[in-house]
């Protein structure tokens, strides 16, 4: 069966052609109509994880499509708390549904679990392993601003910013960004939260340019997009966690000194909301740069893309939205 387990997956052409879906089913998403091309199909959504944009966005996705969804969230809600392992599980499941989403906390569980069954599987985050959706919504979302501000994605300059070691999601973006043509990255992280060596020689070896920086001031100068991430306090000891600087903090006063006027600022969610929260500061909610919510909206046209193609129902799409009665 066709898993989505990776973002190495893509190609370019596939990429895009993905995102395209995704542009074309926005209607529906946004304005909360359905397509009806997964009529009578369930899907199973197994976060043991929590979570609110991907379960609740991949769920609603679904939905959109047609189809029904059966949630369950935490471990003591499965047998897993009896003592099942992630095979029989899975083996158990797959007779249920006809797409499974899962989420887990452990690298490469989502894998295991796709290993011996037919349905499709999708991960939505795997340990510190990938968080390959998300990084789909991200570029889609990336697309979309730039094109407002008359700019491509090829070419431009990139700042990831904070827990680039743990940060699934921001991992999977960068592993994604590297199919795009000639991009400059600013890999802007505290010492010991570098990006993983051997995903920045891939870069390199694509032809990006990388640079690491220790401090915003370089990494945000130049940056047509900055990507600000949550440090991932649940993979790291405790300890670690409460030294992580502020001086990585995003706010109004970083973005006005130090990046460019028409900059785009993007964050997977959740922030920290604590006052002291080093990541990404409400001072910028109001400020339309601020893309953060445009791109949770995304989160459901991308993922129905991702369903219509793994099911196989893309090409019902265009007649379906002919006869949709906005
Ligand atoms: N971005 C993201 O994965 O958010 P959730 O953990 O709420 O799904």
């Amino acid at each position: 069966a066709p898993h989505l387990l990776s973002v190495t997956q893509f190609q370019r052409d596939s990429l895009g052609d993905l995102l395209r879906l995704a542009g074309s089913l926005e209607p529906v998403a946004q304005r909360h109509k359905t397509c009806r091309v997964l009529e009578g199909a369930v899907l199973g959504n197994l976060f043991f994880e929590p979570s609110t944009r991907t379960r609740l966005s991949f769920g609603a996705a679904f939905c959109r499509l047609g189809g029904a969804v059966c949630d369950t969230t935490g471990f003591t809600f499965s047998s897993m708390a009896k003592g099942e392992s992630l095979a029989d599980t899975s083996r158990v499941v797959a007779g249920y549904f006809d797409a499974i989403v899962v989420r887990h906390p452990e690298t490469g569980s989502v894998a295991r679990f796709a290993e011996n069954i037919e349905v499709p599987v999708v991960n939505g985050g795997d340990g510190a392993g990938e968080h390959p959706t998300q990084a789909l919504v991200d570029v889609y979302t990336m697309e979309k601003e730039f094109a407002r501000l008359g700019k491509t994605l090829d070419g431009a300059t990139v700042a990831l910013v904070g827990d680039l070691r743990h940060g699934r999601a921001v991992q999977s973006l960068f592993r994604i960004l590297t199919l795009y043509r000639q991009l400059s990255f600013k890999l802007v992280a505290p010492g010991g939260l570098e990006m993983p060596t051997e995903l920045i020689d891939a870069a390199v070896t694509l032809g990006h340019q990388v640079t690491q920086h220790s401090t915003l001031q370089g990494g945000l100068r130049d940056a047509d997009l900055v990507y600000a991430t949550r440090i991932q306090k649940e993979r790291m000891q405790e300890e670690a966690a409460e030294g992580y600087p502020a001086r990585f903090r995003i706010d109004k006063s970083a973005i006005s000194r130090l990046a460019p006027a028409d900059v785009v600022i993007l964050h997977p969610l959740p922030r920290d909301s604590a006052p002291e929260a080093n990541d990404l500061s409400c001072d910028l909610d109001a400020d339309p740069r601020l893309a953060i919510f445009r791109q949770t909206d995304n989160g459901v046209a991308v993922r129905m893309a991702v369903f219509a193609t793994l099911l196989g129902v893309e090409a019902q799409i265009p007649a379906c939205l002919r006869d949709a009665n906005w």
